[in-house]
């Protein structure tokens, strides 16, 4: 492992200089007006793989590309493994909220040491290059790379990968392996690494209410016919209960209570609610009687409306009754819900609901299952090893709160377990302006990879 290792220090600047590479390119998925840019990000980190030795291609799908490459290693007797990742990033808006530009990664001093400092950088662009500079490097110092690998990095993530389910059924043999390798979320710190053994799921809709045909004088209308944004805000308010829990008729059936060694396990994981909620500018937490914030967020389910609009939000007063009411929401699912069943009994609540005067419409935007990975499979024992190698404290196993639908789906359709060896840490602003990425977290995820492969070579 030495000479691995020495490696990545050496080369170390040259890895970063890559990442600020793939981090200049604005590959927002969401944001059809990037699509060239997403395109040529596709096409840079394939040329990046060519580049390392892989059999790398950008592959069309009715959305943004996937980049697919291969090691094949017909030879190798170990494991084959799929890594997957995600090119696609945020939107950076508001712009006016960075202090540099999201696209120009920017190196500065942070509370962990140095830091970069871009859209994508911690999510996930900064954890795809962990594995494939890990790649880069043990091909450099053997010649070639342990196992079969194959790897799938897809541009939608953060658009609810719809197009991702298809494209692994319609490539569900070549894609097919032993278990699949995820950097894609949280540790406890940059000390203490940590392997998430459950992941929520998410459903996500668009609800729209209509009423009268067009926006009304609400002194000449109000108070004797219907309000659309009135209404939909009492029918989102019906959601939850005063003691905060959701009233979804069967929302919480399947649900399992949290084992006691988990919560205990948990409890010892050191995590401090003041500190979390500090980094939201908070000092006071919500949810469940009897759970605590981590229990919330990593083992309960929860309900977030995230906009609502409709009406007049313009500058000073605007005296009308809205024609049309909407609101975005969404649904973090933990095991054992069901998706399909969630959103199934959305479209009712709404349907119930809806006031006499008003049509209800909801758009589906994006679902992914949750996952719960066994945490005494082979794989998370070699990736806690691996760990051991690259960071002063051993590996916790732990719970995530949001969502990376890929996961359910490579346990659905290829019936495999995913290996959640993420390298974030919770001030990283995921998805906020000035997302960053530490770059002790980047050096330490090369060397876990790298170290990954060697455990992995001694047999699971
Ligand atoms: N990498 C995140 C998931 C995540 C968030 C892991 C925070 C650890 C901490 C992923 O890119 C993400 O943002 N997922 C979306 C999925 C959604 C768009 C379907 C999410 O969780 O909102
Ligand atoms: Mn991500
Ligand atoms: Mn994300």
């Amino acid at each position: 492992m030495e000479e691995l290792f020495r490696h990545v220090d050496e080369e170390f600047d040259a890895s970063l200089e890559r990442l600020r590479e793939f981090l200049r390119i604005p590959s927002v998925g969401t944001d059809t007006s990037f699509d060239p840019d997403t395109r040529r990000c596709a096409q840079w980190l394939a040329d990046q793989l060519t580049e390392i030795g892989f059999d790398a291609q950008v592959r069309d799908t009715p959305g943004q590309p996937m980049v697919v490459g291969h090691w094949p290693n017909p030879e190798a007797d170990g494991p084959r493994l799929l890594y997957y990742g995600h090119y696609d990033v945020q939107p950076a808006d508001p712009l006016e909220l960075w202090d540099s530009p999201p696209f120009d990664p920017q190196i500065v001093d942070g509370p962990q040491g140095k830091q970069i400092v871009a859209r994508g950088a911690v999510d996930d662009k900064g954890q795809v290059m962990t594995w494939v500079e890990a790649f880069r490097a043990y091909r450099k110092v053997h010649g070639n790379l342990p196992f079969p690998i194959t790897i799938l990095v897809e541009g939608e993530e953060e658009s609810s990968s719809v197009n991702l389910e298809p494209f692994i059924r319609a490539n569900a043999d070549e894609l097919r392996a032993d278990v699949c390798i995820i950097s894609d979320t949280g540790m406890l710190g940059v000390d203490r690494p940590a392997i998430t053994t459950m992941l929520r799921g998410i459903v996500y809709i668009e609800v729209s209410l209509a009423g009268p045909t067009h926006d009304l004088h609400s002194g000449m209308y109000g108070g004797a016919v219907v309000n659309p944004l009135n209404a939909l805000v009492e029918i989102l308010a019906g959601l939850h209960d005063s003691d905060g829990r959701i009233t979804l008729p069967g929302y919480y059936d399947k649900v399992r209570d949290i084992p006691k060694e988990q919560r205990a396990d948990w409890q010892a994981a050191g995590f401090d609610e003041r500190d979390f909620l500090a980094t939201a500018g908070l000092d006071h937490s919500v949810g469940e009687e009897g759970h605590t914030v981590l229990e919330r967020i990593w083992a309960r389910p929860s309900l977030d409306v995230n906009g609502i609009w409709g009406g007049y939000a313009g500058e000073g007063a605007k005296t009308v009754i809205p024609a049309k009411a909407h609101a975005k929401l969404s649904c973090r699912l933990v095991p054992d819900q069901d998706a399909n069943e969630v959103l199934q009994s959305l479209v009712s609540y709404f349907e119930k609901a809806c006031p006499p005067g008003c049509r209800i419409s909801i758009k589906d935007l994006g679902k992914g299952g949750p996952i719960r990975v066994p945490s005494d499979s082979p794989f998370v024992e070699a990736a806690r090893r691996a760990t051991s190698h690259a960071f002063p404290h051993p590996a916790s196993l732990i719970g995530c709160g949001g969502s990376i639908p890929v996961a359910a789906s490579m346990r659905q359709i290829l019936g495999m377990d995913s290996v959640l060896l993420g390298f974030g840490l919770d001030d990283d602003r995921v998805h906020s302006p000035n997302e960053k990425f530490s770059l002790t977290c980047l050096e330490r995820g090369i060397k876990t990879h790298l170290a990954l492969l060697r455990e992995l070579s001694t047999g699971v």
